[in-house]
């Protein structure tokens, strides 16, 4: 059976640009970063340790937990050794099992087709140990293994989440061009927020935003808002363990000592963002309405307002935006005093419209889309710039490229 306290190493993976985020917050949960990747940060642990990331973390994707690593050259060779790796401990025989994979070798044309190899090679061997053998299938909802191999380097891993961590579970109604939460989380996470003074979202769209600036401010775990992860299929699992780490959470949540705004011109927006804030039990700590950014409510002074605008990729194809851009620098220099603002897009072109100038620039994908989140500080006599103006760095830490990993772009 699985020791659940068998250490390993662990690949949490995220968001291209975000490891540093990840990175920070796993130093806070106490882990080592032993890596850092395009798109993943490596840490030694536990089963134990994979279940309290889950739980915990607000930018990782999926939690990798390694069950072996090797050189092979071609697909029997694959074959051999996936076979050979104790499945019985990680797959149970009456479960659900799903590959997935990311494959780069020349002896592969067609990446479904390691995929199914790998697929073959552990229900093979879990019928041999144990008699009966798992359904499979695309579904990620039951056992999820993955397969990392490039040129000759392979590693299997259990994948702890199963479905990706971004579906945190409260999104039910669905809305046009949403945020990942994961992506959300790094936002808000860049933007430094104290956690306590005002949070506005104009623009809310779904709310993404505001829910996880909410989560923030009550100290609530993300893991909690979800029943199911891939940790849970693995034979030993066992539920108890859980629930201390639940619990252990649960007591450390505190209630929203701020003032959250989320607004949208839209009126099915907000009904969708007010339902996923009651989905995520965060439906009390904001305050919703539908108007025109500018008019949404600034509360109290300080703090930062958060606008997501469309930015044509997405929405807003074939509309003119520029109007948008430049309304939303006035709201900032004439109502925004002694907050500071923000906008995340993917149109830099758009962006310059704002006028004003950026002091920081973080880089984000959202997807495929490469974004930046512009922070502008707004003061009295906060002044425009010229559309070719806009200055500010970009700050993002490029982590250094280093070994091959699951987590590379
Ligand atoms: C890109 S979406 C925001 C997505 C959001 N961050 C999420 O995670 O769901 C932009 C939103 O801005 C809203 N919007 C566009 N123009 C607006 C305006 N002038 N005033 C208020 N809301 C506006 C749209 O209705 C849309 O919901």
């Amino acid at each position: 059976m699985a020791d659940f306290n068998r250490t390993s190493r662990i690949m949490a993976t995220c968001a291209k640009a975000m490891p540093a985020l990840l990175a920070e917050e796993m130093g806070a949960l106490g882990l080592n970063v032993t890596r850092r990747l395009d798109a993943g940060v490596e840490t030694e642990g536990s089963l134990l340790d994979a279940m309290r990331m889950n739980l915990q973390l607000r930018t990782a994707h999926r939690i990798l937990y390694l069950l072996a690593e090797t050189v092979i050259t071609n697909p029997d060779e694959l074959y051999n050794w996936v076979r050979s790796v104790p499945w019985e401990q990680y797959v149970r025989p009456d479960g659900y099992v799903s590959v997935q994979s990311s494959v780069l070798h020349s002896s592969i044309r067609d990446t479904r087709f390691a995929a199914l190899r790998c697929k073959d090679a552990i229900v093979d061997r879990i019928r041999d140990a144990m008699g009966q053998r798992p359904d499979s299938g695309p579904e990620d909802t039951g056992s999820v293994v993955f397969l990392f191999w490039r040129d000759e380097y392979a590693a299997i891993y259990v994948d702890t989440s199963g479905e990706p961590l971004s579906r945190r579970g409260y999104r039910r109604l669905p809305w046009k061009a949403p945020l990942r939460e994961t992506l959300a989380a790094g936002i808000v996470i860049s933007s430094a927020w104290d956690g306590q003074s005002p949070f506005v979202n104009p623009m809310c769209g779904s709310g993404t935003l505001a829910i996880e600036a909410a989560l923030m401010a009550t100290a609530t775990a993300p893991g909690l808002l979800r029943k199911n992860f891939g940790f849970m299929h693995v034979p030993d699992f066992r539920r108890k363990d859980w629930e201390e780490l639940r619990s252990d959470a649960i007591g450390k949540r505190r209630t929203c000592g701020c003032e959250i705004v989320a607004s949208d011109h839209d009126q099915r927006a907000v009904k969708t963002a007010q339902a996923n804030a009651r989905a995520a039990g965060m439906g009390d700590s904001i305050r919703f309405e539908t108007c025109d950014f500018a008019r949404t409510t600034l509360p109290g002074s300080g703090g930062v307002v958060i606008l997501n605008p469309e930015y044509g990729e997405r929405l807003g194809k074939g509309k003119d935006l520029s109007g948008d851009y430049r309304a939303i620098g006035d709201f900032f220099k004439k109502q925004c005093r002694g907050r500071r603002g923000f906008v995340f897009t993917g149109n830099m072109a758009l962006a310059k419209g704002i006028g004003l100038r950026s002091k920081r620039r973080v880089q984000f994908f959202n997807s495929t889309i490469e974004c930046r989140l512009l922070e502008f500080d707004i003061y009295e006599g906060t002044k425009r710039v010229s559309r070719q103006g806009s200055a500010g760095q970009d700050v993002n830490e490029r982590p250094a490229p280093r070994r091959a990993g699951p987590a590379q772009a």
